[in-house]
């Protein structure tokens, strides 16, 4: 499993990591994915995931990183507190290591909310601090507001059918050595099924299946880790086989191109 810097501290973290929005798996395809390296699971107080992933990773807690979410309902400085409060029990944990804003909301000033996040990591319940769904302009205005930390990742939809955040975004956060965690990056399955396409066709030179070259593609991205959702150990083992190598410029320039 290839690893990558997260933001700009020294902690290194797998390029696959374990979605778990949805997610029915139980513990097996969990603890399948960390075997092979893939030790970074996101899920969220809005999945109602955050048991079971306590539950996978109980009694080798240290080996991985949980990454869970405020939800955007919840941003007012009092509630992020009892969010992290409730993730932390459910999770059966004393600190979570990325805890996320999961979406910017206007109702509540983003200044609150990262004071809250601020006292959070000073009391030694949050590690870092990342957010999701944020504009490069958003990423900003809360970076002001939390002078003492970096902002260390945006979590945000990126796959070969989904690639928006490529204008601005994702040079905002390479300059600014910010993560990019891609979410839905097999396009809710759409980029698994074998067919008469670009990716079926590389596919096929590599010898991986498509959600493997579908994922390559994301994490070829110097700064970008992705976090596929799976429910079986088959697949979370496939999706695990997409690090360790990579696609060739010329496949990388035939993708772009067909999508
Ligand atoms: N921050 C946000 O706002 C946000 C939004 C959406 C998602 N997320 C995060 O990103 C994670 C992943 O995104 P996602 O769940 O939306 O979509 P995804 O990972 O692109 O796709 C999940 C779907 O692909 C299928 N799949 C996975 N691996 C496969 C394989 N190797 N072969 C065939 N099918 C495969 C899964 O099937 P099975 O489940 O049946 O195995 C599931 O139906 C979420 O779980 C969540 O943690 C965050």
């Amino acid at each position: 499993m290839n690893l990558k810097k997260l933001g700009n501290t020294e902690v290194f973290i797998p390029e696959i990591g374990l979605g778990t929005w949805n997610y029915k798996g139980g513990v097996e395809p969990l603890r399948a994915g960390i075997k092979l390296g893939a030790s970074l699971i996101d899920t969220a107080e809005g999945y109602y995931t955050e048991d079971i992933v306590g539950e996978a990773v109980r009694s080798f807690r240290d080996e991985v990183i949980i990454a869970t979410k405020v939800s955007g309902r919840n941003l007012a400085h009092d509630s992020v507190i009892k969010s992290c409060e409730a993730s932390l029990e459910k999770l059966g944990t004393d600190c979570i290591d990325l805890y996320q804003i999961h979406w910017p909301n206007p109702l509540y000033p983003i200044e609150g909310t990262m004071r809250a996040l601020e006292k959070l990591v000073d009391r030694g319940c949050v590690s870092y601090v990342g957010v999701s769904n944020f504009s490069a302009r958003q990423m900003s205005e809360a970076q002001r507001y939390f002078p003492n930390y970096p902002i260390v990742s945006n979590q945000v939809l990126y796959n070969l059918n989904s690639r928006d955040i490529e204008k601005e975004l994702l040079p905002y956060c390479l300059d600014n050595e910010v993560t990019v965690m891609a979410y839905t990056p097999l396009d809710n399955g759409r980029l698994c099924r074998p067919g008469d396409g670009i990716l079926s066709e590389i596919a096929a030179e590599t010898g991986k299946t498509e959600a493997q070259v579908a994922l390559n593609w994301c994490v070829c991205q110097e700064n970008v880790i992705v976090i596929p959702k799976a429910d079986s150990v088959v697949k979370t083992v496939e999706n695990c086989g997409a690090s360790g190598w990579r696609l060739s410029p010329e496949q990388l320039r035939m993708l772009d191109e067909g999508f």
